[in-house]
């Protein structure tokens, strides 16, 4: 099942374009990935595609209702229930510790299962450490458990493996797989790194 669709979509700022017709299927349980050079549009394909930007030209498709059909109400829900965002920049609160950083992210309060992704993601030994303490990488791996904890449909990562080593990368790439087979979820993926694209299952370059 296509979960999101981008149809033809074009981006330009101040009348400058960005890129032209763009079209790609987020489907259930596969890992679609975006490639390009740095000032290409990946994050703001990305951010297309998480209905937090509108597309210059083109259509998007969630669960096959088009997006401007819906309400920002609806689309506000949508994407807190349905959405894992993993950042760029991370966006986490740098006076919280890792843990409660991962835990403020979800309603299902559930210590165990937060226990658990923080320990496949080897950041469990972080768990009371203030987040502004953590190196780049550890960061990194908060910020992904923050998004999968919720068993969103999509996950919507922004270079997550940016900042991490090879050993934890496959780790990561591991994770979002089982992801994707167990929950039928589907990851749309902004990278630099050949391996995780190699990894995936399509891969769009902008
Ligand atoms: N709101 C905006 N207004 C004007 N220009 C913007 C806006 N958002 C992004 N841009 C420009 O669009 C281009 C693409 O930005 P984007 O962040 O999508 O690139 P990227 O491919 O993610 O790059 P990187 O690999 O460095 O993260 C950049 O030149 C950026 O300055
Ligand atoms: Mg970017």
């Amino acid at each position: 099942m296509t979960l999101i669709e981008l149809k033809n979509v074009s981006k330009s700022f101040n009348n400058k374009p960005l890129f032209k017709n763009i079209s790609l299927n987020l489907n259930e349980s596969k890992i679609t990935t975006i490639t390009g050079s740095s000032g290409s549009g990946k994050t703001t394909l990305l951010m297309m595609a998480g209905a937090l930007l509108s597309p210059s030209s083109g259509d998007i498709y969630i669960m096959e209702n088009k997006i401007n059909s819906l309400k920002e109400k609806t689309l506000k829900q949508y994407r807190k229930s349905h959405i894992g965002f993993i950042f760029q920049h991370f966006n986490l609160f740098n006076t919280l510790n890792a843990y409660e950083n991962i835990s403020i992210g979800s309603d299902i309060f559930n210590k165990k299962e937060i226990l658990k992704i923080m320990d496949d993601l080897n950041i469990l030994h972080l768990k009371n450490e203030k987040v502004k303490y953590l190196s780049g990488g550890e960061k990194q791996r908060v910020a992904i458990a923050r998004a999968i904890i919720k068993k969103p449909k999509i996950i919507i990562a922004d270079e997550p493996t940016g900042n991490l080593d090879k050993d934890n990368t496959k780790n990561i790439m591991n994770i979002f797989r089982d992801l994707c087979d167990d929950y039928k979820i589907s990851c749309l993926i902004a990278t630099h790194d050949s391996f995780v694209a190699d990894y995936s299952d399509f891969n769009v370059g902008v």
